[in-house]
């Protein structure tokens, strides 16, 4: 039985940290596929709060082993203060596993990531800053320091040299920076080796036997379905796929063995770093939402764009990750508005567009189309069942249900653990 994917169906920030801890409890691996400590998951666990941006929101469920698979970009220094961090709390942090070919992020793919920006200007994509987009172009290159290299000096340092040679020719001569050290680099990844050694697992064979078994294996992605960098806003995306076919490469799971496919989806929408945003609002409403929806980045702090519910992207979300189901997070934050505008088609040069455009430059000039839907005035933060919504909250989201393409599974009404509706279980 059952393999999952929960990811973001939109520009992330969605909510899955809630999502993925609420079904933390019944699942036996949590396994994060790609990306870095460029998410930010946000758990409330009873009056405690937790901000993870690399481990696996199962860290925080006894019984469920967190794992980060060879897809993920692991920055050791961070990874190692999010766990001291944990343990401070009494967290019990033994279970975790880390893939040996996770690509490592060295201090000199953080450089490159902030000198890269700023050589942008105008242009930049606005990362995080965390080095991801670097880590994952040394992958492809053929130049990446993986979790497995700390544990042979003779080839990590090969491979940082081969690494630094041309970065070290970019920073100098391009960005007018210092040359970077070959056995600096090397003796502050070496000091990581003990430390992570105990983590450090074949990550493919524990999930395919895991599965063999029957247990009950959690994907949890980072970020979200426009951020993809293939199937996102690129070049506003971030560098890896978080869509679910990631979830396959990312873990090295075959996709036979995916049952089930859920989208976390906001119920207005949000997006951080600089791209196309066509519901974006840039009014008193806009502060609303991010005001009440608290939409200010767990990593970075940036305060997000926000928006009404674009439901062109919803169904395109839908269509790529091959979803079987959404979990609506933050209804709640709409309470109190008279009526509530959904995007339901795009107009683009005059023309009445209905699914996201594949040109970037169509994208650029997609004007929402809205329709507005009653709202609702009572307080939602309670309700325990669909039939507990008002009248017009209901609707609301049967609208949603219809216009995206799948159906809503859960709610989430309010940030606690507790504060969600459950319509149809995902196990
Ligand atoms: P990077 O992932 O740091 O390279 O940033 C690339 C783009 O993805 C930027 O627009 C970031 O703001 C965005 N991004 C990265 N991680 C997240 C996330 O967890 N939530 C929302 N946006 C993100």
């Amino acid at each position: 039985m059952p393999a999952l994917v929960l990811l973001g169906a939109q520009w992330g920030d969605e909510g899955k940290g809630k999502a993925t801890d609420l079904l933390g409890g019944s699942v036996d691996y949590v396994v994060r596929y790609q990306g870095g400590n460029n998410a930010g998951h946000t758990v409330v666990v009873g009056d405690q709060k937790y901000a993870l941006h690399l481990l696996p929101s199962g860290i925080l469920s006894p019984g469920c082993t967190p794992v980060i698979g060879n897809g993920v970009v692991v920055d050791p220094s961070v990874l190692l203060s999010e766990l001291s961090g944990l343990n401070e709390r009494g967290v019990d942090t033994s279970k975790l596993l880390i893939s040996g070919n996770a690509h490592i992020i060295t201090p000199y793919n953080v450089t490159v990531d902030k000198v890269t920006e700023r050589f942008l200007g105008k242009r930049k994509i606005g990362t995080t800053g965390r080095g991801i987009g670097p880590t994952y172009a040394d992958k492809i290159n053929r130049v990446g320091i993986r979790v497995q290299d700390l544990y042979d000096e003779s080839i990590l340092t090969q491979k940082v040299e081969a690494a630094l040679d041309a970065k070290n020719q970019m920073l100098t001569k391009l960005y007018n920076r210092r040359a970077i050290a070959v056995e600096q680099v090397v003796g502050e990844l070496l000091g990581y080796a003990d430390k992570l050694a105990p983590y450090v697992a074949d990550t493919v064979l524990v999930l395919n036997e895991a599965l063999e078994q029957d247990k009950v294996v959690l994907f949890e992605g980072g970020q979200g379905t426009l951020l993809d960098i293939d199937h996102g806003t690129y070049p506003f995306v971030t560098s890896s796929n978080p869509t679910a076919g990631g979830a396959c490469t990312g873990a090295g799971v075959g996709p036979t063995k995916i049952s089930r496919v859920i989208g976390i989806l906001k119920a207005y929408t949000t997006r951080v770093g600089a791209g196309p945003f066509p519901t974006e609002l840039f009014d008193e409403d806009g502060e609303a939402l991010r005001r009440i929806g608290g939409e200010r980045g767990v990593t970075t702090g940036r305060d997000r764009r926000c928006g009404w519910f674009d439901a062109v992207i919803a169904r395109y979300a839908t269509r790529v990750n091959g979803l079987t189901d959404f979990f609506l997070t933050k209804l709640d934050v709409l309470t109190g508005w008279e009526q509530i505008p959904v995007c339901v088609a795009y107009e683009i040069d005059g023309r009445r567009v209905e699914e996201l455009p594949y040109s970037q430059t169509d994208f650029h000039h997609a004007k929402p189309v809205y329709e507005m839907l009653p709202g609702w005035s009572e307080d939602i933060s309670k309700a325990k069942s669909f039939s507990d919504l008002p009248k017009n909250a209901q609707a609301y989201v049967k609208a949603l249900e219809e216009m995206s393409g799948a159906p809503i599974s859960a709610i989430g009404v309010g940030p606690g653990r507790d504060e969600t509706i459950e319509i149809n279980s995902f196990l």
